[in-house]
């Protein structure tokens, strides 16, 4: 019997990855590849979506390949990705009309604070369920269409289209210039600022509010069904599903209802959890975003707390003060050391996202003293991501009224123990791993499986989750609390900084 696959894409902040998945859910093939970081200034963050369709190029016939199989024995494609991720291409020629403004950049800082002065800021985050700062795509095309000569025109007229790495992928896969499908699902629209929360539709308010024209926008789609089939690459692939990647993760750790929440520890962190048929409002600085729409069926919304910086802070210490040679040595420098030496790093290089939001604030290191050595500050960076984890939990807990009793985790981070089991401690809850930790990868699989009937229904999904590992709480209660006192006053001291 001819073997069938489920492909998925994962078009991640630093690398876009192939994977193809079998009816079990297991690994068949990966492929990845890296693409460039540019930082033109400071706070500023691009990638060449060029670039990063060519990667898309190579990298899908290679997965083809490693797993000896042909497109005909793929049933569907999912595709994950990067969220908020702004591109500005040219309809006809195919062309970004500059390089893509990502998720991480900072420079929409003043306009962002400009439009919450104008009149209607108030009616943001009500309708879109989202706090108005830099990360999220709408401050961004604004920016693009301001300072582009000519741009705003060619948008009004239809030339210039908008979307976010999963649109921009569609499109081409599906001819670009020559009959490209633009779409967009209805995750990655929650993340733009012009989607009504409620309608899943792109909203006047909105669109009037951020001076956005309607032509430029993808047609929005339920995050579950046959967008169209590719043309290029490799054709004749059916495109059956797209989410943002934290969605996808949420939908691959199989977290399908009310309650089940999960973390994933990559570039950022983004906590999601799940609360069903209706968009919660919270008071306590989370986002309310669409967790996903399966075809037909009403949308599941979700909770999310969205950490800006925490694989990132290791890269930076990797490559910017180069203090370790690769990621994974953190952990063995961390171990050299028995505790922080008092020492906290607050990652705020792209101001602080969750619980805080503030779009100007800028990173410190707190308690530096002659004792301090590389050890201290690679726990220190180790301890950043499980502060802000415990953070988003806080604001989790308050805005639930529920407390979370167990973490599902994933994500290239979870290979660190010492880092889970800061996590754990922190948190003072079990922090738990699936057998197959690339799970957004596995989500978009999930999510195109389903839309093509290659698996019958989410229970079946459910079966495939497996524990692979677990970390249990051991920190002295005083110690954590106080300890956490420690960062808190350290993140205090990152609203101060002016420019
Ligand atoms: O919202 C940003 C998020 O989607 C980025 O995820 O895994 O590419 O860092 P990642």
């Amino acid at each position: 019997m001819v073997q069938r696959y489920v492909m998925s894409i994962d078009q991640g902040t630093t690398s876009t990855r192939c994977i193809l998945f079998d009816a079990q859910g297991r690994l068949v093939s990966v492929v990845q590849r890296e693409h460039q970081q540019h930082f033109p200034r400071p706070g500023w963050v691009e990638h060449d979506a060029s670039e990063i369709w060519r990667n898309l190029g190579r990298i899908v016939p290679q997965a083809l390949a490693q797993a000896g199989a042909s497109a005909q024995q793929v049933v569907g494609l999912g595709i994950a990705n990067q969220r908020e991720t702004t591109v500005l291409w040219d309809r006809h020629t195919g062309a970004p009309v500059s390089r893509a403004v990502v998720w991480q950049d900072t420079r929409t800082d003043a306009l962002t604070e400009q439009l919450a002065r104008t009149p209607g800021a108030e009616r943001v985050r009500h309708l879109s369920g989202l706090p108005l700062a830099t990360y999220f795509s709408a401050p961004k095309i604004r920016w693009l269409l301001d300072r582009t000569p000519g741009l705003r025109e060619r948008a009004e007229r239809g030339d210039v289209l908008f979307g976010t790495m999963e649109s921009w992928l569609i499109w081409n896969l599906t001819g670009g210039p020559d009959g490209g499908v633009h779409v967009t699902d209805v995750t990655n629209a929650s993340r733009t600022m012009l989607m009504n929360l409620r309608t899943l539709s792109w909203d006047d308010e909105l669109l009037a509010f951020f001076d956005v024209p309607r032509r430029m926008l993808p047609e929005i789609r339920s995050s579950t069904e046959v967008y169209g089939t590719t043309t290029t690459v490799v054709p004749g692939i059916r495109i059956a599903a797209a989410l943002g990647d934290q969605q996808a993760a949420l939908f691959g750790q199989t977290c399908f209802a009310p309650g089940e929440a999960k973390c994933t520890y990559g570039t950022g962190s983004f906590l999601l959890l799940n609360t069903g048929g209706t968009p919660a409002h919270s008071t306590h600085g989370l986002l309310t975003t669409v967790g996903f729409k399966i075809g037909g069926e009403p949308a599941v919304y979700a909770l999310e707390g969205s950490i800006a910086v925490t694989g990132s802070l290791v890269q930076w210490f990797r490559d910017g003060l180069e203090l370790i040679g690769s990621a994974p040595e953190i952990e063995t420098l961390a171990r050299t050391v028995e505790d922080n030496g008092g020492c906290y790093i607050v990652p705020a290089f792209s101001g602080l996202f969750a619980p805080h939001w503030h779009s100007e604030a800028r990173g410190v290191i707190a308690g530096l003293t002659s004792y301090i050595t590389k050890g201290h500050l690679a726990r220190a960076v180790l301890e950043a991501t499980g502060w802000q984890t415990r953070e988003v939990v806080d604001a989790m807990n308050a805005d639930s009224g529920l407390r979370l009793s167990t973490l599902k985790v994933d994500g290239g981070m979870t290979a660190d123990n010492l880092l889970m089991q800061f996590v754990a401690d922190v948190l003072d809850v079990p922090v738990v791993r699936p057998m197959v930790a690339e799970t957004v990868s596995l989500g978009a699989a999930y999510a195109a499986g389903l839309s093509v009937g290659y698996w019958p229904d989410l229970e079946g999904l459910r079966r495939n989750w497996h524990r692979a590992a677990q970390w249990l709480p051991s920190m002295d209660p005083a110690r954590r609390e106080s300890e956490y006192a420690h960062w808190q006053h350290a993140v205090e001291l990152t609203f101060g900084w002016t420019r």
